[in-house]
């Protein structure tokens, strides 16, 4: 039994620096040390034998047994340590790397978008404004002809913000609060775009994400009707798109607008003919518009018999997907450089 016991441990030095992965040196364990290891076989012979061979061969078994163990123990670390240097040089970045001189950054997708939409609207003759991010349930919603208890809530899932009385104050779900503040700052005659940042209780997919942009434009003055907004959106849809690209009106719901439209354009791929991203319809859903309702003007103290409006507002991040045909939002907010430089400003 000794002359076992030695030849294991005479070996296993040599066989364990031959085992190459983890996964080897997992199996030279068990065949070494494990319950049915060499080792563990020798160590059931001990019952045979007496009591002076069982206190030597057992001695010589432990010491064999802790020496193999610190084998391993090393060879692990080790390979360990190749398999860390492996993975870091595959993942090295060099921050100081230069390619061709210094590389010029640009202005992110989203942006453009936005100086682009807003370059068209002031030259309309549009004013710019912009509100809080964080908002009151007056602001976002009440104000809004949406009560608490309206089933319309249900269109903007809500994050709260914990201050306040529970669900009083929220992360803005539109920029439609900005009308609000728009019309109770400022006396009508009111022509003016909010564009902004707004949050959804969403998960991330390729439709959605938990923050995006929209662009509400509002005007309030005398004798405003409904065809002055379907002009209004139609001048500006091929101010943007380009002269081939129109636009259309669908009836829909809103709580702040009566009536209520959703605006369509002509599809930017295939100009109406037909296509994928448009499902073969030859139109894209751009966004909701309508006349403002008088609730609204009566909550901001507006007299709906002098003053009459519309208001419209999109997805500035959607639209400009469908523009470069990128058919996933979580694009725009991962940051990956080899995405961005495809938009150089
Ligand atoms: N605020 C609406 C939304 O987020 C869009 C809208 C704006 C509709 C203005 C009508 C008028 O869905």
């Amino acid at each position: 039994m000794i002359d076992d016991i030695t030849r294991i441990s005479s070996e296993a030095p040599v066989q364990v620096r031959a085992a190459a992965t983890i996964e080897n040196l997992r199996d030279l364990e068990a065949e070494l040390l494990g319950k049915k290891g060499s080792l563990s076989e020798l160590k059931k012979g001990l019952a045979g034998l007496d009591p002076e061979g069982r206190r030597e061969v057992g001695a010589a078994l432990n010491v064999a047994r802790e020496s193999i163990a610190a084998l391993i123990a090393d060879r692990r670390a080790e390979l360990e340590a190749e398999k860390r240097a492996v993975v870091l040089a595959a993942e090295r970045l060099d921050l100081t790397e230069r390619i061709g001189g210094p590389v010029r950054g640009s202005v992110h997708l989203v942006t453009q978008t936005w100086d682009r939409l807003v370059d068209v609207f002031v030259g309309m003759g549009f004013t710019v404004a912009e509100g809080p991010e964080v908002e009151t349930d007056w602001y976002n919603f009440e104000a809004l002809n949406i009560p608490a208890a309206h089933p319309a809530r249900g269109m903007w899932d809500t994050l709260y913000v914990d201050l306040g009385d529970p669900e009083t104050v929220l992360l803005r779900t539109h920029t439609s609060p900005v009308q609000i503040r728009v019309m109770t700052e400022t006396p009508p005659p009111i022509y003016a775009v909010m564009p902004g940042r707004v949050y959804r209780r969403d998960t991330a997919d390729a439709t959605h994400m938990p923050v995006f942009h929209q662009i509400e434009g509002l005007v309030i003055d005398r004798n405003i009707s409904f065809a002055d907004m379907a002009g209004t959106l139609e001048a500006f849809t091929s101010a943007y798109f380009g002269g081939s690209i129109h636009s259309r009106l669908r009836p829909s719901y809103f709580p702040f607008t009566e009536p209520s439209a959703e605006y369509d354009i002509n599809c930017v791929f295939c100009e109406g003919s037909g296509c994928r991203t448009c499902s073969h319809t030859g139109w894209l859903e751009l966004g909701g518009c309508g006349m403002v309702h008088p609730n609204v003007l009566r909550n901001v103290g507006l007299d709906g018999e002098e003053w009459t409006g519309f208001a419209f507002g999109f997805g500035l991040d959607r639209l400009a997907l469908m523009r470069h045909g990128v058919d996933d939002i979580r694009e725009m907010y991962t940051g990956d450089v080899r995405f961005l430089e495809q938009f150089p400003s």
